[in-house]
C-alpha cells in the first residue's frame, strides 16, 4: 500500500500552559547552543550550521566555539530539517542530551538526519529502533539498502520495515524515552500518536513530532493533498490540558508532547 505524499518543509510558534523541567531544560540548552551560534557569527567563523540546502557538500566535523562544541553535519542528504529559522539538528541533540534516552523508536528515516542525532548523542547503552515502509511510501521515501550501509556499523541502531499505522501492535506499553514521528505528518498523524501511542511512552517520555505549526500547516502538499492541518488539532489538545504540548520553531517546527 502506498502512503500519501510529501516531504515539506515548513511551520507556528508554539507555547506550553504549564511549567515543564525538561522544556526549561530544552530551552536552557537551546540558549546555549543560540549563544555560541551568535558568538560565532560575531567572530565571522561559522560557515554554515545545518543552513538550508539539502545539497550542501558531505563533510562532518565538531567545531568549538567560545569553548562550547558545536556539532556541524554538512551532509548531502535531503530533510525538512534543513531549515534556517531555527538549529532542529541542535534542539534534536539538547532534547536528546536532556533526556538521556535509553529507548529511541523513530518512523520515517529518509536519509537519517534525525537519526543520526539520536545516534549521536544519546547514551551508549540507548537502543534506537528505526522504522520506515521505503519504497512503499509514494513521495520523499527512504532507501533501505543506503540507510543500511551508512548506519551497518553503528551498535545502538536497529532499521526496520514498519508501517507507523501498526506500530500500537507492534510497541510495549511504558517502554520509550523519545518517540519521534516525522512521516509526512498531517493533523490525522497526530491525533493518532497522541491517542494510539503515548501509552508506550515511560512516564517520563517525550513524543517528538516534526511540525505543528501554522507555517508548516501551509506547506503546498498540505492543501494539494487535502491534509488535515496539525496547529488547530494540537490548540483543541491544549485546551483539553491533558498534555503539555509545546513546538518550537515555524518551519518545519517541531513539538514535544508530554504528560
Ligand atoms: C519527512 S521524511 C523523514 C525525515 C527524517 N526523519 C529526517 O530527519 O530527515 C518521511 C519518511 O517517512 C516515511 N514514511 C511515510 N509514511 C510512513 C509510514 N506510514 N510509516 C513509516 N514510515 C513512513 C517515508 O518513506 C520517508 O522516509
Amino acid at each position: 500500500m502506498s502512503r500519501s505524499q510529501g516531504d515539506a518543509p515548513s511551520a507556528t510558534t508554539s507555547f506550553c500552559p504549564v511549567p515543564h523541567k525538561l522544556r526549561d531544560q530544552v530551552w536552557l540548552a537551546v540558549g546555549t547552543a543560540v549563544g555560541a551560534a551568535a558568538w560565532a557569527l560575531l567572530s565571522d567563523r561559522l560557515v554554515s550550521h545545518n543552513v538550508g540546502s539539502p545539497d550542501l557538500v558531505s563533510a562532518k566535523e565538531d567545531e568549538t566555539h567560545g569553548g562550547n562544541t558545536v556539532s556541524v553535519q554538512r551532509e548531502a542528504m535531503r530533510s525538512s530539517y534543513w531549515q534556517q529559522d531555527l538549529n532542529y539538528g541542535d534542539l534534536i541533540k539538547s532534547i536528546v542530551l536532556a533526556q538521556k534516552p535509553t529507548v529511541v523508536v523513530e518512523y520515517g528515516i529518509l536519509d537519517g538526519f534525525s537519526l543520526k542525532l539520536f545516534n549521536r548523542w544519546s547514551p551508549p547503552s540507548c537502543k534506537i529502533s528505526a522504522y520506515d515502509i521505503f519504497d512503499k511510501f509514494n513521495g520523499n521515501a527512504a532507501k533501505r539498502d543506503q540507510l543500511d550501509a551508512t548506519f551497518s556499523g553503528e551498535k545502538k541502531i536497529t532499521i526496520g520495515e514498519q508501517d507507523f499505522y501498526d506500530a500500537p501492535d507492534h510497541l510495549e506499553d511504558g517502554s520509550i524515552d523519545i518517540l519521534h514521528i516525522d512521516i509526512a505528518n498531517n493533523g490525522d498523524v497526530y491525533e493518532f500518536a497522541v491517542t494510539k501511542l503515548m501509552q508506550k511512552l515511560k512516564p517520563t517520555g517525550i513524543l517528538l513530532l516534526e511540525g505543528g505549526t501554522s507555517e508548516r500547516d501551509a506547506v503546498g502538499w498540505m492543501k494539494k493533498y487535502n491534509k488535515r492541518l496539525i496547529r488547530p488539532y494540537l490548540d483543541a489538545l491544549i485546551k483539553k490540558g491533558e498534555y503539555v504540548v509545546t513546538t518550537f520553531g515555524k518551519s518545519p517546527g517541531l513539538t514535544l508532547i508530554q504528560r
